[in-house]
């Protein structure tokens, strides 16, 4: 298959985890005869450092003209201390989310078996956890009107849905539930908010349509608790943009780091993949930024295309790595010098070489900064 893949790596450690991603997606084009072809483009603070718009128009060009976006991270800390900061960062991905009409953010969350002590949650808590977050991208608070009065004292951020918004993504994921466990939960604030409201009816006149998935209604304030004492009982959950912001990354103390954490972002024309995690600019060129996040990220691109073996032999290989403690010291408490780079190498080493990953494992423990 030929894929056109735009690369926007964006702030902080971004470069760095999404050169893994890249390397990885290289590794599976040589083993399954496949040509992907990269795009690089500028997002976020470097954009901004480079050009002034956290989102300029090559880059929307180049990601218009991809089969499919990997993205990096964005954010810096210079500007999360300035809140008068009118140009910022962030604008870059709400920007290409909105022009790409990305409108579906899918996240799972799934307990590793080899990372159960890593989480601050009791293993018999998270054993078993496998939840599909479905989280609504392109609207709500995030997107809606925002007003600032002259003296500056009083603020608003509008928090608006439409039923086309709703139908959309609950659509997706009452589909995504019916392949899984056929349990969907609506998250909301259904109690308090109007917009709630609007999401609940919505889901309410859907169901029928779907008569094999079970659907369960939580308060996000319940549904915040339930997801750490019990997140065995979710199976697919749709909520509204801030808060599956909010519950997703939550979700990353079951997983045990927020380093593993991949998503897709899905419009009807365009789709983009990227870790959950932010620039997190103070790791920045240390090596210490775990790259699984992305790499994950790159096989749910392929998945996207149906390239399911292809996704399985990346995620066999992250498995392996986590397996043999081949990871970032995030999740390393055996080993403290396996940096970015050798997670990717590694992994990018399994692609090739499925059956004798052992022996790499070797030179990496004795200190090698190559893997042979
Ligand atoms: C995310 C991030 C973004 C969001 C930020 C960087 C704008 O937190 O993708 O979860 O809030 O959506
Ligand atoms: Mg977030």
């Amino acid at each position: 298959m030929k894929l056109n893949i735009a690369v926007l790596p964006g702030d902080g450690i971004g470069p760095e985890v999404t050169a893994q991603a890249v390397k990885v997606l290289k590794a599976i084009a040589m083993e399954f005869d496949h040509v992907f072809t990269f795009n690089t483009g500028l997002v976020g603070a470097a954009a901004i450092d480079n050009t002034g718009n956290p989102l300029p128009e090559e880059t929307i060009g180049i990601c218009e003209n991809a089969d499919a976006i990997l993205f990096g991270a964005i954010g810096d800390t210079k500007y999360d201390v300035d809140p008068n900061a009118e140009v910022r960062p962030e604008q870059g991905l709400l920007g290409l989310r909105k022009v790409l009409d990305l409108y579906a953010n899918i996240r799972p969350v799934i307990a590793y078996e080899d990372l159960l002590n890593k989480s601050s949650l009791k293993k018999k808590q998270i054993e078993d956890t496998n939840i599909l977050i479905y989280r609504e991208l392109t609207s709500g608070i995030y997107f809606g009107e925002k007003t600032i009065s002259e003296d500056g004292n009083k603020a608003s951020d509008i928090c608006e849905y439409t039923r086309f918004e709703i139908e959309r993504v609950a659509h997706l994921a009452f589909k995504a539930a019916q392949s899984r466990k056929r349990r969907l939960a609506l998250v909301d604030k259904a109690n308090v908010l109007v917009s709630s409201r609007l999401w609940r009816k919505i889901v309410q006149e859907l169901a029928p349509k779907y008569p094999d998935v079970s659907v369960d209604y939580l308060y996000i304030d319940n549904a915040a608790m339930e997801l750490i004492i019990n997140p065995r009982q979710f199976d697919v959950i749709l909520t509204e943009n801030m808060f599956g912001d909010i519950l997703s990354e939550e979700a990353s103390v079951i997983v045990g780091s927020i380093g593993l954490l991949a998503s897709a972002s899905i419009g009807e024309k365009h789709a983009m993949f990227e870790p959950i995690h932010g620039a997190y600019t103070k790791a920045a060129n240390k090596g210490i930024a775990n790259p699984i996040a992305s790499i994950l990220s790159a096989a749910m691109l392929l998945d996207h295309f149906d390239l399911h073996e292809e996704a399985d032999l990346i995620r066999t290989g992250v498995d392996k790595s986590l397996k043999l403690h081949i990871t970032t010291p995030d999740l390393n408490t055996k080993y403290n010098h396996i940096t970015t780079t050798k997670v990717g190498d590694f992994i990018e080493d399994f692609i090739n070489n499925p059956d004798e990953t052992n022996l790499n494992f070797t030179n990496i423990h004795l200190g090698q900064s190559t893997i042979i």
